[in-house]
């Protein structure tokens, strides 16, 4: 009976042990599947982030930045775009850039199946004449943004590297050169290393209705609002951080909304504290710059704000830069005085706010739609 019983045990345990051993085997296919799923989550996310660093088709001179430039301007424009970038070229030639150190770079895409107004061959002629031209091999399409905008932090704080600061503008944005660079000199020579500056816009809340052109669904950004960010029209980064933001990108699933993704996800993963610009610095509704320019020629009133909207206004921002070369030349410009605040002047315009709406929505319509439909070219 004790050798039965014996029998019946070992039996028992044997049975155990196979359990065990089954669930063992089950636990570790398991666990071994888990973790693949989660290695190709993240192999995916890198290769699809990395994109950005793959070789461009076009790239800048490699003289552009031997001379450690002070400012590197990194200028978003759409491939299209001709006219926008030889304003910006006229308002501010690179001869001049390059007195005050300074050097700027055009970031563009691939030519996409709907344009019809371009050929890569202007695109590689315009490169050969200035040297300023920095083209992505993805295409060019506004969810593509990310890639070009990381691009254009990537090469200047790689090629640049030894740059002071780098400025991220869009072709359709309006800015006073001399007073953006007035403002840097400024900065501390011991804040310049980690030096973040543009225009923070908090408490911005994903658009969930799928009818909105800033629809973004719950997979694209799992999250029930956006960290602060900066407008992306300018901001103002050190390469050091630049490069930061490069290497964390890789790490984050790609969302295509460029500024709130790399200076808004990013920083706040690399806790990177953002830093607001100047007070009356940024016009926030191109109607205000307008006014600010009428008053500048036809009332000499110098125009107190540094960066707007172009509205769609390709000349614009050579218009502006020649109104305040004027009002230093003639030196007869005065200062607006407070009852003469362009917020009080140009009032009407107020309710026509482009941030009203959430971010820079108008932004992204203006440049991939009524820009293409309305270009002369
Ligand atoms: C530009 O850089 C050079 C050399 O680094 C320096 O001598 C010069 O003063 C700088 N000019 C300006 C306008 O910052
Ligand atoms: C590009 O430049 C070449 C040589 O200068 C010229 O023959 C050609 O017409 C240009 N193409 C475009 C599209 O501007
Ligand atoms: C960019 O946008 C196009 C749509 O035009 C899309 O087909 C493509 O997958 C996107 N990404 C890249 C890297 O080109
Ligand atoms: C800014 O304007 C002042 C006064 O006209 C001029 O002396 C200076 O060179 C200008 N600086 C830049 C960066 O354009
Ligand atoms: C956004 O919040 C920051 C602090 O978190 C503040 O400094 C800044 O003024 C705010 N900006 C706006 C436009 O409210
Ligand atoms: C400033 O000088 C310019 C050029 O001489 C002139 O056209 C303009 O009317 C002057 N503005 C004022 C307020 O005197």
């Amino acid at each position: 009976m004790s050798y039965k019983l014996f029998i019946n045990e070992s039996k028992m345990s044997k049975n155990i042990i196979y359990t065990v051993i089954t669930a063992i085997l089950f636990l570790v296919i398991w666990i071994y599947r888990i973790s693949n799923i989660e290695t190709n989550n993240a192999i995916n996310i890198l290769k699809q982030n990395n994109i950005f660093i793959m070789k461009p088709i076009i790239e800048p001179a490699n003289t552009l930045c031997q001379s450690n430039p002070f400012i590197v301007i990194i200028v978003t424009s759409y491939v299209g775009h001709v006219e926008l970038r030889s304003a910006h070229r006229r308002a501010m030639p690179q001869e001049y850039l390059k007195s005050f150190n300074t050097t700027r770079i055009f970031l563009l895409a691939r030519i996409p199946k709907t344009e019809k107004y371009i050929t890569q061959e202007a695109i590689d002629n315009e490169s050969q004449i200035f040297g300023d031209i920095l083209q992505g091999p993805f295409m060019e399409n506004y969810r593509n943004l990310t890639y070009k905008h990381l691009m254009g932090l990537q090469w200047a704080s790689s090629v640049c590297e030894k740059a002071t600061f780098i400025l991220k503008v869009d072709d359709d944005i309006v800015f006073d050169f001399n007073r953006t660079y007035k403002y840097l000199t400024s900065i501390p020579i011991s804040q310049r290393e980690m030096f973040i500056s543009g225009h923070i816009l908090n408490n911005t809340l994903p658009r969930r209705q799928k009818q909105n052109k800033w629809y973004v669904t719950w997979d694209e950004y799992p999250r029930s609002n956006y960290p602060p960010y900066f407008s992306g029209w300018y901001y103002i980064i050190s390469p050091k951080i630049a490069k930061e933001l490069c290497k964390e990108a890789i790490y984050h699933p790609y969302f295509w909304i460029d500024d709130i993704f790399i200076t808004g996800v990013l920083t706040e993963a690399l806790g990177i504290q953002l830093k607001e610009l100047p007070i009356n610095y940024m016009l926030e509704y191109y109607e205000l710059l307008e006014c600010c320019l009428k008053d500048m020629i036809t009332k000499s009133i110098k125009c107190d704000y540094v960066v707007g909207p172009n509205g769609g206004r390709n000349n614009l921002i050579v218009e502006f830069n020649q109104a305040l070369t004027n009002c230093d030349m003639w030196k007869n410009c005065t200062v607006r005085t407070l009852d003469n605040s362009l917020k009080r002047t140009c009032v009407m315009y107020r309710e026509r706010s482009i941030f009203s709406d959430g971010q820079g929505e108008v932004r992204y319509i203006k440049l991939y739609n009524l820009r293409q439909t309305t270009s002369p070219l």
